[in-house]
């Protein structure tokens, strides 16, 4: 188990932002995930922490080790790429046995190690099939294994499981964090799909544009965002503009752009956000965080009364899509026993204090 230490790295390419200012710590043994849309420099940073490019400022440690200008090969981390980028007409054990041959290790070592790496990933019995003989998951697996047979002392994914169907992608997401927590390897996994970076990781890194935008617990990136981008990327939100229109005690009033009045606590708003009278704030509500108002309840603090635009039921809940007002709102009832209200139905929503987040 390795720390791996990212000091303030960044990567021009001809003098436009790869990525910027990349400051991580990650722990020896951690499953850290990077996320973020298409192009925000995920694959540029993990292929800087993998050799394939040098960074143009900072500093790469593995442990005690600066390795900024290692070459991979010296590096021993063991890589699977996006599109796994294995010997279409190799058989199976001659994928994974390709590392060590390289390494000049003994026939004996690798038929060993091969074996291992094999059954490790479930392909025992594999070994003579050729590669355009497997499934897309099975290619998927050959990949891993041929990363884990040299004994890496980090793991780099990048976009693993993008070329599986989605049943096959959740079945291999919990194989892979199985493999992870089993061989106890530091391991830096990258995704676009925040659903797979909330279920894998020990920690996430959100990146937007080349530039790191929170990083954190799957917890606290969903509870506590720290600005628009991060709320509205991960999972659902309601994101509602407003003014800061009264503070007493602990809480604080926000009046929307479309005339409602949300109250939150002070507590629950972003470092990035500042809250004083008449400042300018974004308001984040995730949508399970919401419940059916009872009639009783009409009139006091966050009850919002308003009309049905589009409901569905999904099986594990009635999702609504509402107006209130000229408010937009999006709200997601959890459990058995709920009336479906249909479109143009009245509905009140309750807006509980403690899930109401002030970002920026
Ligand atoms: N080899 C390269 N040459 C020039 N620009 C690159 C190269 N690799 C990546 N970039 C640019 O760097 C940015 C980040 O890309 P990348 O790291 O591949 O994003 P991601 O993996 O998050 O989709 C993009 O703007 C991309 O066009
Ligand atoms: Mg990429």
């Amino acid at each position: 188990m390795i720390e791996v230490k990212l000091d303030k790295v960044s990567k021009q390419f001809n003098g436009a932002r790869g990525v910027e200012n990349v400051d991580i710590h990650i722990q020896p043994g951690e499953f850290f995930t990077f996320l973020g849309p298409s192009g925000c420099g995920k694959t540029t940073t993990l292929r800087m922490i993998a050799g394939f490019y040098y960074p143009t400022e900072g500093r790469i440690m593995f442990g005690e080790n600066n390795v900024t200008y290692t070459p991979p090969n010296k590096r021993n981390t063991g890589m699977v790429f996006q599109n796994y980028a294995l010997f279409p007409h190799m058989t199976v054990f001659e994928n994974i046995a390709f590392g060590l041959q390289v390494r000049k290790q003994s026939k004996a070592e690798i038929m060993d190690k091969v074996t291992r790496a094999q059954k490790l990933v479930h392909l025992d019995g594999y070994g003579d099939r050729r590669i355009d003989q497997l499934s897309g998951g099975q290619q998927q697996r050959v990949a891993l294994a041929r990363a884990l047979v040299i004994e890496p002392n980090i793991l780099l994914l990048d976009e693993p499981l993008s070329n599986l169907d989605a049943k096959l992608r959740e079945e291999t997401r919990l194989e892979i964090k199985r493999l992870q927590l089993e061989l106890g390897i530091t391991t830096i996994y990258v995704t676009h799909d925040q659903a797979e970076a909330m279920s894998m990781s020990d920690r996430i890194m959100v990146m937007k544009d080349g530039i790191v935008q929170q990083i954190g617990t799957p917890h606290d990136i969903y509870n506590r965002p720290v600005n628009r981008f991060v709320a509205s990327f991960i999972g659902e939100s309601n994101l509602w503009e407003g003014t800061v229109e009264r503070m007493e005690g602990d809480s604080v009033y926000v009046r929307t752009s479309s005339d409602v009045l949300i109250a939150g606590l002070a507590a629950n708003a972003s470092p990035e956000c500042r809250l004083a009278l008449g400042s300018k704030v974004t308001v984040s509500v995730r949508p399970e965080s919401i419940r059916e108002a009872a009639a009783s309840e009409r009139g006091l603090e966050n009850i919002l009364a308003g009309k049905v635009l589009m409901s569905e039921f999904t099986g594990v809940s009635v999702n609504y899509v509402a107006q209130v007002g000229t408010l937009p709102i999006k709200a997601m009832f959890i459990g058995p026993g709920q009336r479906m209200r249909h479109r143009d139905e009245d509905i009140a929503f309750a807006v509980p204090k403690e899930s109401v987040y002030f970002v920026e």
